[in-house]
């Protein structure tokens, strides 16, 4: 969309209601629902990515199950279609400007272990790639998918993990702690 162009509006859009304010206060809310800012990472067949995400969370308990929501036409949903897995770095708050780093596909550069410039390194596991600053990581195996228009909602296992990084000191950074919106 170019920035001249209007925004579709997206209903339903109650009887009564101005749709242009109603979109706006609808917006303004979702952006202030709380949520982590993550980076999801996937591969196949050689293609590594990590892509910023903050629509994230556990949704169950037993198994151990994560929902990732992730859009259609993202490099990363085609790469976890493919593969059927994918990881999820929880960052360092001092780490927020690497976020703004993966919003478009990444340059993997197998040499010095970087995507876009910044050092990751394999999971042990599924091979996926994860931060290699990230105060932990969780690998999972995709269960289910669901295609909800925008986004594919995957669910996936925890299949394994690492928190060592984790310690008191350490603050996980979230959306609130960036002037960044997403969604709305
Ligand atoms: C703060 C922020 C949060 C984001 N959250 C999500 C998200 O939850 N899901 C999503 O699909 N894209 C999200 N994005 C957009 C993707 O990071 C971006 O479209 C990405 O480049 C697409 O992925 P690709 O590199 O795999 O093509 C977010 C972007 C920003 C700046």
């Amino acid at each position: 969309m170019s920035s001249g162009e209007a925004r579709a509006i997206i209903g339903p859009i109650p009887e009564g209601r101005d749709a242009q304010i109603y979109d706006a206060q609808r917006r303004r809310l979702l952006w202030k629902m709380p949520s982590g800012l993550y980076l999801l990472g996937a591969m196949s067949e050689g293609r590594r990515n990590l892509m910023t995400l903050n629509w994230a969370m556990q949704v169950a308990q037993s198994p151990k199950l994560i929902g990732v929501a992730v859009e259609c036409d993202a490099v990363t949903n085609q790469l976890i279609a493919i593969s059927g897995l994918f990881t999820l770095s929880i960052l360092h708050r001092d780490d927020r400007a690497v976020v703004r780093k993966f919003v478009r596909p990444a340059e993997d550069d197998r040499t010095t272990m970087t995507l876009s410039g910044i050092a990751y390194r394999d999971a042990p596991t599924t091979g996926l790639p994860v931060l290699a600053s990230a105060i932990g990581y969780l690998e999972c195996r995709v269960t289910e998918r669901l295609d909800l228009g925008s986004h594919t909602l995957y669910i996936g296992e925890i299949v394994d993990l690492d928190g060592s990084n984790e310690g008191e000191e350490m603050t996980v950074l979230s959306m609130g702690d960036t002037r960044m919106n997403y969604g709305g």
